[in-house]
């Protein structure tokens, strides 16, 4: 099994280098190919995405992902900076469904933004879609008539695109508790009307599943309000961005959500939802807990090794039984320590 590991900038090869150690100790027969992204990959060769990188990441069984984002580079012209990289192998391997799952690890309690009793509710998954939207529409600056700058971003969905990650996410709602939610901002934007009427359309060959519409800002409250009602919630790549980040903050930390991008035929890159995290790289204190469970959805999802993956999360989840705290979670473990923990549970 054949696996890319694109480390990346700031905390990406910190928390990497942790999961490879977890995954190096299954005993599995893994290979890894490395490469170079992001900022990393700027600097050393020009480019933030090097068809080199882009070959290994072609003819890997599966991709793990650090994290991309130097503020070095935040001046370049905007198709060389490091976020191109993610966006570049979302688009070019359509990798087009992301998998971002938030459950509550009973021991993390204390380390919820929210009340345990509201916390301890939350098992659910965001279905992303990837490919599309604001983000890969036309942009651009221009000036008014009279003369203002002005910035753009088209936002767009065409049908195709909304049928395919609703398909993923009804099949991700039937395998769990039945339940989707679709999200969206159907009360102002086109975008959001095709998004609910399409998802409607597909809704009739999954009969067993429970649909639901919500608009995003009511989502956004009914997540900290009672994030106990969500299975699964399917959205667009703006908003999935957004309320992902704000569920990781509901069951303790986003240094522990972890994420599966997936295409239609179950190849993937696997990473954790957060950045680069630039204000504490290089100092030991990352959360190594969502890059260490995105391997185990990569063995579970591209692999086929799904008694490996509940392997890892068994052993996460006992490491953390046993007091294994990064700073994030109110402790005061390194990263290094973090991975020793998950691999003594192990
Ligand atoms: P970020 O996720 O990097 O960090 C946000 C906050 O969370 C910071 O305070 C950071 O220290 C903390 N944090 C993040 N991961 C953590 C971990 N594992 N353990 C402990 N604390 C953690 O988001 P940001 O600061 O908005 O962005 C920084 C850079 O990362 C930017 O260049 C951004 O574009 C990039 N970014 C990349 C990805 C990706 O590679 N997929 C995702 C998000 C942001
Ligand atoms: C994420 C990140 C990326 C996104 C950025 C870095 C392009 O925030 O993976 O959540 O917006 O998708
Ligand atoms: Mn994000």
């Amino acid at each position: 099994m054949r696996i890319a590991l694109l480390a990346g900038d700031g905390i990406g090869p910190e928390v990497i280098a942790q999961a490879r150690r977890v995954l190096d100790a299954l005993g599995l027969d893994l290979t890894y190919e490395e490469a170079l992204v992001g900022g990393a990959a700027y600097k050393a060769v020009g480019h933030p995405l090097p068809p080199e990188t882009l070959d290994v990441a072609r003819r890997a069984d599966a991709i793990l992902f650090g994290a991309v984002g130097d503020f070095d580079c935040d001046h370049l012209e905007r198709h060389l900076r490091p976020e191109q990289a993610i966006l570049g192998l979302r688009k070019e391997l359509v990798l087009f469904s992301n998998l971002r799952p938030a459950k509550m690890f009973a021991e993390l309690a204390d380390a919820s933004a929210l009340r345990p009793e509201v916390a301890s509710a939350i098992d659910l998954v965001i279905v992303r879609e990837l490919n599309g939207d604001v983000y890969f529409g036309e942009k651009g600056m221009r000036k008014t008539a009279d003369g203002l700058r002005e910035g753009y971003d088209i936002m767009s969905y065409n049908e195709a695109e909304v049928r395919r990650i609703a398909h993923s996410a009804f099949r991700a709602a039937r395998a769990r508790r039945g339940k989707l939610c679709s999200v969206d901002k159907a009360n102002v934007l086109e975008t959001s009307q095709l998004w609910r009427d399409v998802v409607i359309e597909v809704s009739a060959d999954y009969p067993d599943v429970e649909l639901s519409h919500m608009y995003v800002d009511n989502a956004a409250m009914q997540l900290v309000r009672n994030p106990g009602q969500f299975d699964v919630i399917v959205t667009g790549n703006l908003f999935g961005d957004i309320l992902s980040d704000q569920a990781s903050m509901c069951v303790g930390s986003i240094g522990m959500l972890a994420s599966a991008s997936l295409d239609a035929n179950g190849k993937g890159l696997y990473e954790p939802i957060h950045g680069s995290a630039p204000d504490i790289a290089g100092q030991g204190k990352a959360n190594p807990l969502a890059t260490i469970l995105s391997a185990a959805m990569m063995l579970r999802y591209s692999l086929d090794q799904g008694a490996a993956a509940d392997r890892i999360e068994a052993a996460v989840a006992k490491a953390l039984a046993g007091g294994a705290r990064s700073p994030d979670l109110g402790g005061t473990m390194t990263t290094s320590e973090m991975g020793d923990a998950v691999l003594a549970a192990l």
